[in-house]
């Protein structure tokens, strides 16, 4: 009789604990899209009733909300559809601006760029992803700069 009362405790044990750890395994709610330049190309306002994506250090925003700027014919049309760090950065609209490179941007257009990412895209617009190539190398290895827990949309490392 003990040997039976042993072996239920230890079913109810295991079950309970079994559902402890599922739950600590609770999967994302969103899953993290990844945008190929091909990808974010299309999401660029020419198409009407298409969203509108950019992106900013590799975070990918819906910038639909901002057709004024950003739609088709619009002023800042130019920096849709693909990374405009550096064109953000040094607030130009030249084409060989329009590129995720920073190299050499100065001390005070890299404070531009981090209070315009803050202040303007964190704060108006939704994040719908990152740019493929801010967590893959070129060669398709992993960036290991890229860290998820330092991401604007992710608070901890389990969500990633
Ligand atoms: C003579 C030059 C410029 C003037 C007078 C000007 C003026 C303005 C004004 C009045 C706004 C609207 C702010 C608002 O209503 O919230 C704006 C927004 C904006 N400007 Fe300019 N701008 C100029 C040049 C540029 C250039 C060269 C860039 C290149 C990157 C740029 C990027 C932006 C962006 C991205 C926004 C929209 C931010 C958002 O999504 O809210 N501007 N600008």
């Amino acid at each position: 009789m003990a040997t039976v009362h042993i072996w239920v405790l230890f079913i109810v044990f295991s079950t309970v604990l079994s559902d402890d750890v599922k739950l600590k395994y609770k999967p994302a709610t969103k899953p993290v899209r990844l945008f190929t330049e091909e990808e974010l190309e299309k999401y660029d306002g020419s198409e009407e009733g298409q969203p509108i994506y950019m992106a900013v250090k590799g975070v990918v925003f819906d910038v639909t909300r901002g057709k004024e700027f950003y739609g088709k014919d619009a002023p800042y049309n130019a920096l849709v559809g693909k990374d405009s760090t550096r064109a953000v950065a040094k607030m130009s609209l030249d084409p060989a601006d329009l590129t995720s490179d920073t190299t050499g941007l100065t001390e005070e257009q890299l404070k531009s760029l981090d209070s315009i990412f803050e202040g303007t895209y964190k704060t108006k617009y939704p994040i719908v992803g990152y740019t493929a190539s801010r967590i893959l190398n070129e060669d398709g290895s992993p960036n290991e700069d890229f860290k998820p827990e330092d991401q604007p949309h992710f608070q901890i490392k389990d969500e990633f």
